[in-house]
Protein backbone atom coordinates (compact mmCIF):
# COMPACT_ATOMS: atom_id res chain seq x y z
CA UNK A 1 0.00 0.00 0.00
CA UNK A 2 1.74 3.58 -0.67
CA UNK A 3 0.87 6.93 1.32
CA UNK A 4 -0.08 8.40 -2.21
CA UNK A 5 -3.03 6.60 -4.13
CA UNK A 6 -5.40 8.36 -4.44
CA UNK A 7 -4.47 10.39 -7.65
CA UNK A 8 -3.60 7.28 -9.66
CA UNK A 9 -5.66 5.22 -12.04
CA UNK A 10 -3.09 2.49 -13.04
CA UNK A 11 -0.75 0.67 -10.46
CA UNK A 12 2.86 1.40 -10.79
CA UNK A 13 5.36 -1.05 -13.10
CA UNK A 14 6.83 -3.68 -10.93
CA UNK A 15 10.57 -2.51 -12.07
CA UNK A 16 9.86 1.45 -11.42
CA UNK A 17 8.51 -0.21 -7.65
CA UNK A 18 11.54 -1.66 -6.56
CA UNK A 19 13.48 0.93 -8.01
CA UNK A 20 11.72 3.06 -6.10
CA UNK A 21 11.94 1.44 -2.96
CA UNK A 22 14.01 2.09 0.18
CA UNK A 23 12.79 -0.05 2.35
CA UNK A 24 15.54 -2.68 2.22
CA UNK A 25 17.97 -0.15 3.45
CA UNK A 26 16.10 2.65 5.32
CA UNK A 27 14.63 -0.03 7.84
CA UNK A 28 17.50 1.13 10.08
CA UNK A 29 15.87 4.13 10.98
CA UNK A 30 12.72 2.14 11.92
CA UNK A 31 13.32 3.89 16.04
CA UNK A 32 13.88 7.10 14.62
CA UNK A 33 10.93 7.08 12.72
CA UNK A 34 9.05 5.74 15.86
CA UNK A 35 10.08 8.25 18.07
CA UNK A 36 9.37 11.38 16.06
CA UNK A 37 6.46 9.88 15.00
CA UNK A 38 5.21 10.17 18.94
CA UNK A 39 6.91 13.55 19.18
CA UNK A 40 4.70 14.84 16.88
CA UNK A 41 1.62 13.18 17.93
CA UNK A 42 1.94 15.16 21.30
CA UNK A 43 2.33 17.88 19.42
CA UNK A 44 -1.08 17.48 18.00
CA UNK A 45 -2.50 17.04 20.99
CA UNK A 46 -1.03 20.20 22.05
CA UNK A 47 -2.82 21.88 19.08
CA UNK A 48 -5.48 19.96 19.53
CA UNK A 49 -5.74 17.84 16.25
CA UNK A 50 -5.32 15.07 18.23
CA UNK A 51 -7.42 14.32 21.76
CA UNK A 52 -5.29 13.00 24.50
CA UNK A 53 -7.05 9.77 24.43
CA UNK A 54 -5.95 9.51 21.01
CA UNK A 55 -2.30 10.52 21.13
CA UNK A 56 -2.12 8.07 23.96
CA UNK A 57 -3.54 4.93 21.50
CA UNK A 58 -0.93 6.03 19.08
CA UNK A 59 1.69 6.26 21.54
CA UNK A 60 0.61 2.82 22.60
CA UNK A 61 0.38 0.82 19.30
CA UNK A 62 3.63 3.19 18.05
CA UNK A 63 5.78 1.40 21.16
CA UNK A 64 4.68 -1.99 20.50
CA UNK A 65 5.59 -1.48 16.95
CA UNK A 66 8.88 -0.45 17.61
CA UNK A 67 8.96 -3.54 20.20
CA UNK A 68 7.71 -5.73 17.12
CA UNK A 69 10.31 -4.45 14.70
CA UNK A 70 13.51 -4.84 17.21
CA UNK A 71 12.66 -8.14 17.58
CA UNK A 72 12.26 -8.98 13.82
CA UNK A 73 14.21 -6.70 10.93
CA UNK A 74 12.91 -9.63 8.58
CA UNK A 75 9.14 -8.79 9.17
CA UNK A 76 10.20 -4.98 7.85
CA UNK A 77 11.68 -6.18 4.91
CA UNK A 78 8.99 -8.79 3.92
CA UNK A 79 6.91 -5.98 3.51
CA UNK A 80 6.04 -3.73 0.02
CA UNK A 81 5.56 -0.41 1.72
CA UNK A 82 7.84 2.15 0.09
CA UNK A 83 10.18 3.51 2.73
CA UNK A 84 9.97 2.74 6.67
CA UNK A 85 7.80 5.99 6.63
CA UNK A 86 4.89 4.32 4.92
CA UNK A 87 5.49 0.95 6.72
CA UNK A 88 5.25 2.55 10.50
CA UNK A 89 2.05 4.05 9.31
CA UNK A 90 0.45 1.22 7.25
CA UNK A 91 1.56 -0.95 10.41
CA UNK A 92 -0.36 1.83 12.81
CA UNK A 93 -3.25 1.60 10.96
CA UNK A 94 -3.53 -2.24 11.21
CA UNK A 95 -3.17 -1.94 14.44
CA UNK A 96 -5.44 1.07 15.70
CA UNK A 97 -7.58 1.36 12.69
CA UNK A 98 -8.63 4.76 11.24
CA UNK A 99 -7.13 6.92 14.30
CA UNK A 100 -3.68 6.00 12.63
CA UNK A 101 -4.73 7.61 9.33
CA UNK A 102 -4.57 10.68 11.60
CA UNK A 103 -0.70 10.79 12.33
CA UNK A 104 0.27 12.46 9.18
CA UNK A 105 -2.29 15.72 9.51
CA UNK A 106 0.83 18.56 8.73
CA UNK A 107 3.61 16.99 8.07
CA UNK A 108 5.73 15.67 5.01
CA UNK A 109 7.63 12.30 4.30
CA UNK A 110 10.09 15.25 3.48
CA UNK A 111 10.38 16.75 6.82
CA UNK A 112 10.23 13.37 8.69
CA UNK A 113 12.55 12.29 6.55
CA UNK A 114 15.82 14.39 7.79
CA UNK A 115 14.36 14.35 11.00
CA UNK A 116 15.00 10.60 11.54
CA UNK A 117 18.27 11.09 9.63
CA UNK A 118 19.37 13.79 12.38
CA UNK A 119 18.04 11.57 15.05
CA UNK A 120 20.00 8.60 13.73
CA UNK A 121 23.53 10.88 12.87
CA UNK A 122 23.14 11.76 16.40
CA UNK A 123 23.32 8.23 18.30
CA UNK A 124 26.39 7.16 15.68
CA UNK A 125 28.08 10.12 16.58
CA UNK A 126 27.57 9.45 20.36
CA UNK A 127 29.03 6.31 19.57
CA UNK A 128 31.99 7.02 17.57
CA UNK A 129 33.02 9.85 20.20
CA UNK A 130 33.33 7.25 22.70
CA UNK A 131 35.22 4.87 20.26
CA UNK A 132 37.69 8.09 19.57
CA UNK A 133 38.18 8.84 23.17
CA UNK A 134 38.68 4.82 23.51
CA UNK A 135 40.70 4.39 21.09
CA UNK A 136 43.22 7.26 22.15
CA UNK A 137 43.63 5.84 25.65
CA UNK A 138 45.01 2.75 24.07
CA UNK A 139 47.98 5.06 22.35
CA UNK A 140 48.10 6.77 25.89
CA UNK A 141 48.80 3.12 27.87
CA UNK A 142 50.96 2.27 25.05
CA UNK A 143 52.73 5.46 25.01
CA UNK A 144 53.19 4.79 29.17
CA UNK A 145 54.12 1.37 28.85
CA UNK A 146 57.35 2.24 25.98
CA UNK A 147 58.34 5.05 27.34
CA UNK A 148 61.83 4.39 26.79
CA UNK A 149 61.91 3.24 23.63
CA UNK A 150 64.16 4.97 21.34
CA UNK A 151 63.58 4.32 17.43
CA UNK A 152 64.34 6.51 13.94
CA UNK A 153 61.75 9.24 12.85
CA UNK A 154 61.85 9.25 9.40
CA UNK A 155 60.89 11.59 6.59
CA UNK A 156 60.52 10.71 2.46
CA UNK A 157 60.67 7.08 4.36
CA UNK A 158 64.33 7.76 5.28
CA UNK A 159 65.75 7.74 8.99
CA UNK A 160 65.45 11.25 9.63
CA UNK A 161 65.87 11.93 13.84
CA UNK A 162 65.58 9.69 16.96
CA UNK A 163 62.37 9.78 18.18
CA UNK A 164 60.42 7.32 20.77
CA UNK A 165 57.65 4.96 20.63
CA UNK A 166 55.62 7.01 22.84
CA UNK A 167 56.34 10.36 20.51
CA UNK A 168 54.60 8.40 17.96
CA UNK A 169 51.68 7.15 20.28
CA UNK A 170 51.11 10.95 21.00
CA UNK A 171 51.31 12.04 17.63
CA UNK A 172 47.67 9.97 16.83
CA UNK A 173 46.49 11.37 20.45
CA UNK A 174 46.31 14.90 19.05
CA UNK A 175 45.17 13.50 15.19
CA UNK A 176 42.51 11.50 17.41
CA UNK A 177 41.85 14.84 19.37
CA UNK A 178 40.90 16.93 16.31
CA UNK A 179 38.35 14.24 15.06
CA UNK A 180 36.80 14.28 18.37
CA UNK A 181 36.50 18.45 17.74
CA UNK A 182 35.37 17.98 14.41
CA UNK A 183 33.08 15.25 15.08
CA UNK A 184 31.63 17.79 17.94
CA UNK A 185 31.25 20.32 15.61
CA UNK A 186 29.03 18.30 13.49
CA UNK A 187 26.41 17.35 15.72
CA UNK A 188 26.38 21.43 16.87
CA UNK A 189 24.98 22.73 13.29
CA UNK A 190 23.44 19.30 12.88
CA UNK A 191 21.47 19.43 16.18
CA UNK A 192 18.30 21.61 14.84
CA UNK A 193 14.94 20.15 14.23
CA UNK A 194 13.24 20.03 10.83
CA UNK A 195 10.12 18.84 11.94
CA UNK A 196 7.09 20.70 11.20
CA UNK A 197 8.66 22.02 8.24
CA UNK A 198 6.15 19.78 6.03
CA UNK A 199 6.60 19.46 2.65
CA UNK A 200 8.52 22.91 1.94
CA UNK A 201 6.78 25.77 3.40
CA UNK A 202 5.93 24.89 6.96
CA UNK A 203 3.07 23.51 8.36
CA UNK A 204 -0.24 25.04 8.16
CA UNK A 205 -1.51 23.74 12.04
CA UNK A 206 -0.59 25.87 14.82
CA UNK A 207 2.78 23.92 16.18
CA UNK A 208 5.01 25.00 18.65
CA UNK A 209 8.16 23.68 16.69
CA UNK A 210 10.73 25.04 19.49
CA UNK A 211 8.77 23.15 22.09
CA UNK A 212 8.37 19.86 19.23
CA UNK A 213 12.50 20.53 18.89
CA UNK A 214 13.60 20.13 22.42
CA UNK A 215 11.24 17.13 23.17
CA UNK A 216 13.45 15.63 20.62
CA UNK A 217 16.76 16.81 22.51
CA UNK A 218 17.40 19.18 19.71
CA UNK A 219 18.93 22.87 20.73
CA UNK A 220 16.45 24.63 18.29
CA UNK A 221 13.84 24.32 15.41
CA UNK A 222 15.19 25.26 11.74
CA UNK A 223 14.88 28.33 10.39
CA UNK A 224 13.53 28.10 7.17
CA UNK A 225 11.03 24.95 5.76
CA UNK A 226 12.78 25.32 2.15
CA UNK A 227 15.78 24.96 3.18
CA UNK A 228 15.50 22.73 6.26
CA UNK A 229 14.33 19.99 3.78
CA UNK A 230 16.49 20.75 1.29
CA UNK A 231 19.69 20.53 4.13
CA UNK A 232 22.12 17.47 3.78
CA UNK A 233 25.05 19.55 5.31
CA UNK A 234 25.34 17.24 7.98
CA UNK A 235 25.35 14.01 5.78
CA UNK A 236 28.58 15.92 3.73
CA UNK A 237 29.91 17.16 7.22
CA UNK A 238 29.46 13.85 9.07
CA UNK A 239 31.34 12.14 5.85
CA UNK A 240 33.96 14.46 5.75
CA UNK A 241 34.91 13.93 9.28
CA UNK A 242 34.70 10.35 8.66
CA UNK A 243 36.93 11.00 5.22
CA UNK A 244 39.32 12.49 7.49
CA UNK A 245 39.53 10.21 10.56
CA UNK A 246 39.95 7.40 8.08
CA UNK A 247 42.89 9.20 6.21
CA UNK A 248 44.32 9.21 10.32
CA UNK A 249 43.77 5.31 10.34
CA UNK A 250 45.28 5.14 7.32
CA UNK A 251 48.23 6.52 7.78
CA UNK A 252 48.64 4.59 11.26
CA UNK A 253 48.26 1.48 9.53
CA UNK A 254 50.87 2.03 7.14
CA UNK A 255 53.09 3.10 9.71
CA UNK A 256 52.43 -0.05 11.58
CA UNK A 257 52.57 -2.09 8.55
CA UNK A 258 56.03 -0.86 8.37
CA UNK A 259 56.93 -0.96 11.85
CA UNK A 260 56.36 -4.76 11.40
CA UNK A 261 57.80 -5.24 8.09
CA UNK A 262 60.62 -7.80 7.92
CA UNK A 263 62.57 -4.87 7.06
CA UNK A 264 61.57 -2.66 9.70
CA UNK A 265 60.97 -5.07 12.83
CA UNK A 266 59.99 -2.51 15.24
CA UNK A 267 56.71 -4.35 16.22
CA UNK A 268 55.07 -8.12 16.55
CA UNK A 269 50.87 -7.64 15.91
CA UNK A 270 49.02 -10.33 17.65
CA UNK A 271 48.08 -13.57 16.15
CA UNK A 272 44.84 -12.18 17.32
CA UNK A 273 44.34 -9.58 13.88
CA UNK A 274 47.27 -11.39 11.39
CA UNK A 275 46.69 -14.36 8.74
CA UNK A 276 48.68 -17.05 7.41
CA UNK A 277 49.44 -17.76 4.00
CA UNK A 278 47.96 -20.51 2.31
CA UNK A 279 51.24 -20.87 0.63
CA UNK A 280 54.06 -19.60 2.09
CA UNK A 281 54.04 -20.94 6.41
CA UNK A 282 56.42 -18.46 7.70
CA UNK A 283 54.13 -15.79 6.75
CA UNK A 284 51.95 -13.52 9.38
CA UNK A 285 50.24 -10.69 7.26
CA UNK A 286 49.15 -7.82 8.65
CA UNK A 287 45.36 -8.13 7.42
CA UNK A 288 43.55 -6.16 9.80
CA UNK A 289 45.83 -2.97 9.19
CA UNK A 290 45.84 -3.51 4.97
CA UNK A 291 42.11 -3.28 5.39
CA UNK A 292 41.62 -0.06 7.28
CA UNK A 293 44.32 1.48 5.02
CA UNK A 294 41.75 0.25 2.04
CA UNK A 295 38.53 1.35 3.80
CA UNK A 296 39.32 4.67 4.10
CA UNK A 297 39.39 4.72 0.33
CA UNK A 298 35.54 3.53 0.72
CA UNK A 299 34.84 6.12 2.99
CA UNK A 300 36.24 9.04 0.73
CA UNK A 301 33.27 7.29 -2.41
CA UNK A 302 30.74 7.45 0.11
CA UNK A 303 31.65 11.24 0.66
CA UNK A 304 32.29 12.17 -2.89
CA UNK A 305 28.88 10.48 -4.07
CA UNK A 306 26.45 12.45 -1.34
CA UNK A 307 28.23 15.64 -3.13
CA UNK A 308 27.80 14.35 -6.43
CA UNK A 309 23.69 13.75 -5.96
CA UNK A 310 23.89 16.84 -3.82
CA UNK A 311 25.18 19.03 -6.34
CA UNK A 312 23.25 20.93 -8.38
CA UNK A 313 20.31 20.10 -6.75
CA UNK A 314 16.95 22.57 -6.78
CA UNK A 315 15.44 23.27 -3.57
CA UNK A 316 14.03 21.34 -1.82
CA UNK A 317 13.46 17.75 -1.97
CA UNK A 318 14.32 15.80 -4.80
CA UNK A 319 13.64 11.85 -4.93
CA UNK A 320 17.90 11.96 -5.48
CA UNK A 321 18.12 12.34 -1.82
CA UNK A 322 17.07 9.09 -1.05
CA UNK A 323 20.23 8.17 -2.74
CA UNK A 324 22.74 9.28 0.53
CA UNK A 325 21.94 6.62 2.74
CA UNK A 326 23.51 3.26 1.90
CA UNK A 327 26.12 5.47 1.43
CA UNK A 328 26.19 6.99 4.58
CA UNK A 329 24.93 4.04 6.82
CA UNK A 330 28.29 1.85 4.99
CA UNK A 331 30.60 5.06 6.13
CA UNK A 332 29.38 5.18 9.48
CA UNK A 333 29.89 1.47 9.67
CA UNK A 334 33.36 1.67 8.01
CA UNK A 335 34.51 4.35 10.05
CA UNK A 336 33.43 3.06 13.91
CA UNK A 337 34.51 -0.99 12.46
CA UNK A 338 38.13 1.13 12.25
CA UNK A 339 38.02 2.56 15.03
CA UNK A 340 37.50 -0.99 16.85
CA UNK A 341 39.87 -2.85 15.14
CA UNK A 342 42.60 -0.44 15.64
CA UNK A 343 41.71 -0.48 19.16
CA UNK A 344 42.32 -4.16 19.12
CA UNK A 345 45.74 -3.82 17.26
CA UNK A 346 47.12 -1.62 19.74
CA UNK A 347 45.65 -3.97 22.86
CA UNK A 348 47.98 -6.56 22.25
CA UNK A 349 50.99 -5.11 19.93
CA UNK A 350 54.31 -5.91 21.27
CA UNK A 351 57.17 -2.96 20.68
CA UNK A 352 60.26 -4.59 20.13
CA UNK A 353 63.42 -2.41 22.13
CA UNK A 354 66.54 -3.74 20.98
CA UNK A 355 65.91 -3.71 17.08
CA UNK A 356 64.29 -0.06 17.47
CA UNK A 357 67.18 0.97 18.42
CA UNK A 358 69.69 -0.49 16.63
CA UNK A 359 67.83 1.16 13.29
CA UNK A 360 67.96 4.66 15.58
CA UNK A 361 71.57 4.14 15.58
CA UNK A 362 72.18 3.30 11.83
CA UNK A 363 71.03 5.92 9.20
CA UNK A 364 73.23 9.03 10.68
CA UNK A 365 70.27 10.64 12.32
CA UNK A 366 72.21 12.26 14.59
CA UNK A 367 74.04 14.30 12.15
CA UNK A 368 72.06 17.51 12.83
CA UNK A 369 73.24 16.95 16.46
CA UNK A 370 76.62 17.60 14.96
CA UNK A 371 75.68 20.66 12.94
CA UNK A 372 73.99 22.18 16.52
CA UNK A 373 77.25 21.23 17.98
CA UNK A 374 79.48 23.12 15.69
CA UNK A 375 76.80 26.37 15.87
CA UNK A 376 77.20 26.56 19.64
CA UNK A 377 81.00 26.78 18.77
CA UNK A 378 79.87 29.80 17.02
CA UNK A 379 79.79 28.05 13.27
CA UNK A 380 77.18 29.98 11.32
CA UNK A 381 74.07 26.55 10.98
CA UNK A 382 74.82 26.78 6.57
CA UNK A 383 78.24 26.01 7.63
CA UNK A 384 78.20 23.47 10.15
CA UNK A 385 75.08 21.69 8.06
CA UNK A 386 77.98 21.60 5.13
CA UNK A 387 80.61 20.22 7.85
CA UNK A 388 78.29 17.36 9.19
CA UNK A 389 77.22 16.35 5.94
CA UNK A 390 81.12 15.95 5.01
CA UNK A 391 81.30 13.91 8.09
CA UNK A 392 78.75 11.34 7.49
CA UNK A 393 80.01 11.02 3.97
CA UNK A 394 83.44 10.06 5.29
CA UNK A 395 81.55 7.74 7.86
CA UNK A 396 79.56 6.19 4.94
CA UNK A 397 83.08 5.68 3.25
CA UNK A 398 84.99 4.00 6.55
CA UNK A 399 81.53 1.96 6.93
CA UNK A 400 80.66 3.24 10.73
CA UNK A 401 78.35 5.57 12.30
CA UNK A 402 79.57 8.49 13.54
CA UNK A 403 79.54 7.88 16.69
CA UNK A 404 82.20 5.44 15.79
CA UNK A 405 84.54 8.15 13.88
CA UNK A 406 88.00 8.95 15.64
CA UNK A 407 88.33 11.90 16.82
CA UNK A 408 91.29 13.06 14.84
CA UNK A 409 88.91 12.28 12.10
CA UNK A 410 86.14 14.96 13.22
CA UNK A 411 89.04 17.59 13.71
CA UNK A 412 89.76 17.25 10.00
CA UNK A 413 86.70 18.79 9.08
CA UNK A 414 86.47 21.17 12.41
CA UNK A 415 89.40 22.20 14.44
CA UNK A 416 86.49 23.15 17.26
CA UNK A 417 85.10 19.66 17.55
CA UNK A 418 86.75 18.51 20.82
CA UNK A 419 86.13 14.99 22.92
CA UNK A 420 82.48 16.08 24.19
CA UNK A 421 81.40 15.16 20.41
CA UNK A 422 80.65 11.76 21.43
CA UNK A 423 78.11 12.55 24.37
CA UNK A 424 76.47 15.27 22.65
CA UNK A 425 75.28 13.06 19.85
CA UNK A 426 74.48 9.88 21.95
CA UNK A 427 70.46 8.79 20.72
CA UNK A 428 69.53 9.95 24.59
CA UNK A 429 71.39 13.55 23.92
CA UNK A 430 69.75 13.94 20.79
CA UNK A 431 65.78 13.25 22.13
CA UNK A 432 67.10 15.04 25.52
CA UNK A 433 67.53 18.16 23.82
CA UNK A 434 64.29 18.61 22.37
CA UNK A 435 62.60 20.45 25.30
CA UNK A 436 60.72 23.05 23.67
CA UNK A 437 57.08 22.32 23.64
CA UNK A 438 56.12 19.68 21.28
CA UNK A 439 59.49 18.33 21.67
CA UNK A 440 60.41 14.67 21.58
CA UNK A 441 62.28 15.15 25.11
CA UNK A 442 61.49 12.35 27.07
CA UNK A 443 60.53 14.54 30.21
CA UNK A 444 58.30 16.41 27.31
CA UNK A 445 56.38 13.26 26.33
CA UNK A 446 55.78 12.76 30.15
CA UNK A 447 54.43 15.64 30.62
CA UNK A 448 51.73 15.04 27.51
CA UNK A 449 50.94 11.99 28.66
CA UNK A 450 49.72 13.09 32.14
CA UNK A 451 48.22 15.50 30.24
CA UNK A 452 46.25 13.05 28.41
CA UNK A 453 45.38 10.80 31.44
CA UNK A 454 44.00 13.54 33.50
CA UNK A 455 42.06 14.96 30.23
CA UNK A 456 40.39 11.59 30.03
CA UNK A 457 40.35 10.41 33.28
CA UNK A 458 42.77 7.54 33.11
CA UNK A 459 44.32 6.39 36.71
N1 LIG B 1 12.51 7.42 1.13
C1 LIG B 1 12.63 8.83 0.99
C2 LIG B 1 14.09 9.23 1.21
O1 LIG B 1 14.80 8.42 1.68
C3 LIG B 1 11.76 9.50 2.01
C4 LIG B 1 11.22 10.82 1.60
C5 LIG B 1 10.23 10.66 0.53
N2 LIG B 1 9.56 11.88 0.21
C6 LIG B 1 8.93 12.01 -0.92
N3 LIG B 1 8.35 13.12 -1.14
N4 LIG B 1 8.88 11.06 -1.80
O2 LIG B 1 14.53 10.31 0.88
Amino acid sequence: MTLWGGRFINESDELFKKFNKSLSFDYVLAKEDITASIAWSKALMKSKILSKEEQICIESALLVLLDEAKKNTQNILKSDCEDIHSWVEANLINKIGKLGKKLHTGRSRNDQITTDLKLWCRKKIYILLDNIIELQKYFILNAESNHNIIMPGYTHLQRAQPITFSYWCLAYVEMLRRDFSRLKDVLKRLNKSPLGSGALSGTAWKINRQELALSMGFDSATNNALDAVSDRDYVVELLSSASISMMHLSRFSEDLIFFNSGEANFIELSDSITSGSSLMPQKKNPDALELIRAKCGRVYGSLTAILTVLKSLPLSYNKDMQEDKEYLFDAIKTWNDSLSIAILVLKNIKVKYKSCRKSAEKGYSNATEIADYLVKKGVTFREAHNISGQLVLQAITEKKSLNDLELSTFKKYSNLIEDDIYKNITLEACLEKRLSQGGVAPCQVYKEILKAKRRLNIF
